[in-house]
């Protein structure tokens, strides 16, 4: 199993649609996919209700040694709970092999991906599961304070590689941009010159039919609108290159 955190400590970036997008796109080509929603919002598991398990989230960090995750439709998740805010008050080392043992688990159940949502914090949740994760992405916007966090988001991941050298930054995700806006180009050239290997080449263009399918329960793909064919082929897009960055079998 490969798990995929998606993280950036700024928040409504667009990590929640990421993540929504790559199980369905996941599950559609028969991969088993389990997702962990680590933010107390519950956006994911909001969208994903469909999919839930009764296994709540903050429990993969006390001591379930055993569980069983049974996907619905090639997806399970594990939703999040209000409990999850107690975990601020655990030592991470504690939290961390909890949740590493509760991914071990997880594994076992031949679950081929793992994707786990964040909340745009780094607190002992988002580090539990960056250091048990093989991968992360980080949705970003082109806008001034959403860069500032990036410079922040590097750190972490960089801290977090000393005791999990596994880890793999597959990189920055330009989200919600708007291509007729000037200072959204500029930042884009600005990113691209400052971190040329970490600006994934798939930007998601601000498209109100993705918001419709995260309200709809469903992916973009299946929005009958003209204007979600645009929003699609960026998805599937952005989809597709995580796919064969993760090198999922
Ligand atoms: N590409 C997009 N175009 C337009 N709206 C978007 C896009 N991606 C996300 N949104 C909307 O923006 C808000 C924040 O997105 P979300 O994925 O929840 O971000 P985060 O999880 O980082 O907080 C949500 O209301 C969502 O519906
Ligand atoms: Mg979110």
């Amino acid at each position: 199993m490969k798990t995929l955190v998606i993280a950036n400590q700024k928040g409504g970036v667009g990590k929640t649609s990421t993540l929504v997008h790559l199980a369905f796109d996941f599950a559609e080509r028969g991969l088993k996919v389990a997702v962990i929603d680590l933010d107390t919002q519950g956006n994911a598991s909001f969208t994903l209700s469909v999919h839930k398990s009764e296994i709540a989230a903050s429990s993969l960090f006390g001591d379930v040694a055993e569980f069983d995750l049974a996907p619905i439709d090639n997806i399970a998740v594990i939703a999040a709970d209000g409990r999850l805010a107690d975990l601020e008050k655990l030592a991470l080392e504690d939290a961390a092999t909890a949740f590493r043992a509760s991914i071990a688990t997880i594994a076992a159940q031949g679950f081929d991906v793992c994707l786990i949502d964040t909340a745009p914090s780094l607190g002992n949740a988002m580090a539990s599961a960056l250091l048990a994760a093989d991968f992360v992405a980080s949705p970003i916007e082109l806008e001034a304070y959403a860069l500032q966090g990036i410079k922040k988001m590097n750190s972490t991941i960089a801290a977090i590689k000393k005791a999990n050298a596994k880890l793999q930054f597959l990189g920055m995700i330009p989200s919600k941009v708007d291509g007729r806006n000037p200072r959204h180009t500029r930042h884009l050239a600005e990113l691209l010159a400052a971190y040329p290997a970490l600006i994934m080449p798939t930007p998601i263009g601000y498209r109100s039919s993705i918001a419709d399918a995260l309200a709809s329960h469903c992916p973009v793909w299946e929005i009958r609108k003209t204007s979600a064919r645009a929003a699609t082929k960026e998805v599937r897009a952005m989809t597709q290159h995580i796919h064969d960055k993760m090198e999922i079998a």
